[in-house]
């Protein structure tokens, strides 16, 4: 028999559940392979393919904003769920790429879709903002300020990629992924959420121009500040350490054990990664969700649309509890259980 998770830990606060009730996604049409890499920098399919798990990537066209991509698979989400632009009245947009510094990406795409009656603000949480956004839509759902709430996880990182550095441009792409979270009078929805960041590490995965401290000049643009900066091998001890604990945190807090878990949807940043947190978590790869071979790392939208893959794939199921856990630059981390 199923296992009934404990009630969620708002319940002592409202008896709103929450539930993802569409979703959405959108890829660039352009492809860039692994072979066309090569063309480019000093690298091999096979170490882009052992050290990473990435094949191809998705690429935005020169006039494709971050906005774009973002209305796009909110458009699908809202078509999804059944619910109207005009219906949405909140929409919180993660991204690390925004439009412009201001205003909100999220009120680009407010004009763009005709959602006129939401309020609407950015999330900069790094990779793991999607996550950030879906806690902060249920803290709004259940605390009946509002009822519909739409959250975009959005990135043309391709505009803040060094071409020339091997280190780093292998593992980026863009894309976009929404969903559309309503009280729908179900048991259960979101059943747990858990955010948590650690500013001690905010030096080993950055970008360090383009913002106040640095703006970019004539004299500085050569030095390709406007990029990101990461030390791999920090980052990726840390982003095990973070996807583990704020795992079992989920879990934890839903009152449910790996065993219940029927899908699992990580953060898309590297193979090599997820293997790690499966194996230590002691469930089984093929119960986790992968996609990054096909779209690399796109930061805020990976998780946004492997879980729109997963769901428009059947992958997810009605009422299987889908784990769903991420990690970025800050550094961020967020987990959530979901019984679909
Ligand atoms: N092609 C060929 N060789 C390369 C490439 C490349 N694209 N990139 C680096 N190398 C070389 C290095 O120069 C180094 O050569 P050297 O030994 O002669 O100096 C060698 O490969 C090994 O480099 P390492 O950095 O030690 O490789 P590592 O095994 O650590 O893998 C990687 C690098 C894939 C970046 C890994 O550290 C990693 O996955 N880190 C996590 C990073 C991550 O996930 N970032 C995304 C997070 S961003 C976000 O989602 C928030």
């Amino acid at each position: 028999m199923k296992k009934q998770p404990r009630s969620s830990p708002r319940s002592g606060k409202s008896n709103r559940t929450v539930s993802i009730v569409g979703t959405g996604s959108y890829t660039p049409e352009k492809v860039l392979t692994n072979a066309d890499l090569m063309r480019m920098v000093d690298t091999s399919d096979e170490w882009i393919t052992t050290r990473t798990g990435i094949k191809e990537r998705r690429i935005a066209a020169k006039d494709e904003l971050t906005s774009d991509m973002a209305s796009k698979a909110a458009l699908k989400a809202l078509e999804q769920a059944e619910v109207a632009p005009k219906d949405v009245d909140l929409i919180l947009v993660a991204t690390a790429t925004p439009d412009m510094l201001f205003p909100a990406t999220a009120c680009f795409v407010q004009k763009k879709i005709g959602a006129k009656n939401a309020a609407c603000l950015d999330i900069s949480a790094a990779c793991a903002g999607f996550l950030f956004g879906i806690e902060i839509a249920q803290q709004f759902i259940t605390s009946h300020t509002h009822n519909t709430v739409l959250v975009i996880g959005a990135e043309k990182l391709s505009s803040i990629t060094n071409w020339t550095d091997r280190n780093t441009c292998v593992l980026f792409g863009d894309g976009a992924g929404a969903a559309v979270l309503q009280h729908r009078g179900r048991a259960h929805g979101v059943i747990s959420t858990h955010i948590g960041s650690d500013g001690q590490f905010t030096d080993i995965l950055f970008m360090p121009g383009g913002g106040s401290r640095c703006p970019i000049t004539q004299e500085n643009a050569h030095q390709n500040l406007a990029t990101i900066h990461m030390t791999g091998k920090e980052v990726y001890k840390q982003a095990v350490i973070s996807m583990l604990s704020a795992s079992k945190k989920a879990l934890e807090l839903a009152g449910l054990t790996t065993d219940d878990i029927a899908c699992v949807i990580p953060h898309q940043a590297n193979l090599r990664i997820i293997e790690a947190i499966a194996d230590r978590l002691k469930i089984p790869l093929d119960r986790f969700f992968v996609n990054l071979d096909k779209y690399g790392n796109t930061s805020a939208a990976a998780v946004a649309m492997a879980l729109d893959e997963a769901n428009r794939s059947g992958r997810i199921q009605r009422g299987d509890y889908v784990l769903m856990v991420v990690f970025g630059g800050g550094l961020t981390w967020a987990s959530t259980v979901v019984e679909w």
